[in-house]
């Protein structure tokens, strides 16, 4: 019968019985997928496995920081950190294309990624969190961004010329199905039920040039945004919800006088499959709070806004 238990012993034995005494590698990003293949691996090899973190400076307030203390403090996990923040900053300087901004961190990661691999010696497999959705969805026609929406965690090429045979723990699962042996692992509830977060991260939520000014004011905003629907139990009720930062200039008037600054626009929706989605209705006071603290906090930010346009015909992001 499917319980988490059984599931998890059936794949450690797996696992097990595939790897041998090889070492495994796995591009850790955080999210849901490649957090619950790095705590199954372990539960299975131990220190057989070795994950590389890619730091860009395009994640969430804290998100690096609480990688490392989940995964290497916690759990023990072998976990290499990588801050590659000025080399992702860097590329991006004066780009602001989405779809050049999207190729530009993509291939910046395989490349870090790749120093990372080279540097640790007898490597023999490769895994990855392809859950059973992403099969369908690589098989099917994908269109648009479909097809990118796993670019990140793609490190395409690499299995060829380093010779490593690839692992896919996770891939007859739906995404519950992966929550709950994530949760049965030990993984933090908050980590399991993480809103999912594009590869290209606050690269594609800047809008236009990405600057190092920007994203730490943009992580501020989506950190108050985030914890306030925590706090008033809204984080479960939308699918996805994060701020957007536009760096449009506009008016504002505070006691120390008139501002002409920045606005963050707040996104949030409803969605089953992220094909389709309803903004969410959240409640005017709510979002009155959050416009406020967001203000008041985050200096160079005088207005914010909220997105009530659906998918379609708006896509979810924003770039
Ligand atoms: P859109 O904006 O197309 O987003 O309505 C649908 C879902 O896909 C995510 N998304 C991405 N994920 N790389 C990713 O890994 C990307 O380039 C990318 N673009 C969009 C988005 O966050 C939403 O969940």
């Amino acid at each position: 019968s499917w319980t988490p238990g059984n599931i998890i012993n059936d794949h450690i034995a797996r696992v097990r019985e595939q790897v041998g005494d090889g070492k495994v590698l796995l591009a850790l990003s955080g999210g849901v997928d490649s957090s619950v293949v790095a705590a199954l691996l372990h539960r299975a090899i131990g220190d057989q496995l070795t994950c590389v973190f890619v730091d860009n400076g395009l994640l969430r307030l804290g998100e690096a920081d609480q990688v490392m203390a989940t995964f290497a403090r916690h759990m023990g996990v072998n976990v290499i950190r990588v801050d590659a923040e000025n080399r992702f900053l860097k590329a991006l300087a004066g780009v602001t294309d989405p779809e050049q901004k999207r190729k530009i961190i993509g291939n910046m990661f395989i490349d870090v990624f790749d120093d990372e691999a080279e540097r640790l010696q007898n490597v023999d497999w490769l895994a990855q969190g392809t859950i059973y959705p992403d099969v369908i969805e690589s098989a099917g026609a994908a269109t648009g961004k479909a097809h990118v929406i796993k670019s990140h965690h793609n490190v395409g090429g690499l299995p060829d010329r380093m010779n490593l045979k690839l692992i896919e723990p996770l891939r007859e699962l739906f995404k519950d199905e992966v929550r709950r042996i994530g949760i049965e692992l030990g993984l933090p509830s908050n980590m399991v039920h993480r809103h999912p977060f594009p590869g290209p991260g606050l690269g594609v939520r800047i809008l236009g040039e990405v600057r190092k000014e920007y994203a730490d004011k943009l992580r501020k905003a989506d950190a108050i945004f985030i914890e306030e629907l925590w706090k008033n139990e809204l984080y479960s009720q939308t699918s996805q919800a994060f701020a957007v930062y536009m760096p449009v200039k506009s008016v504002g008037v505070t006691g120390d006088g008139r501002r002409y600054e920045h606005v963050i626009a707040l996104r949030a929706v409803e969605t089953i499959d992220f094909m389709t989605a309803r903004w969410a209705r959240l409640p005017y006071d709510f979002l009155d709070h959050v416009s406020r603290r967001i203000i008041n906090e985050i200096e160079g930010i005088s207005r914010v806004v909220y997105d009530i346009s659906g998918k379609p015909p708006a896509t979810i992001e924003w770039e």
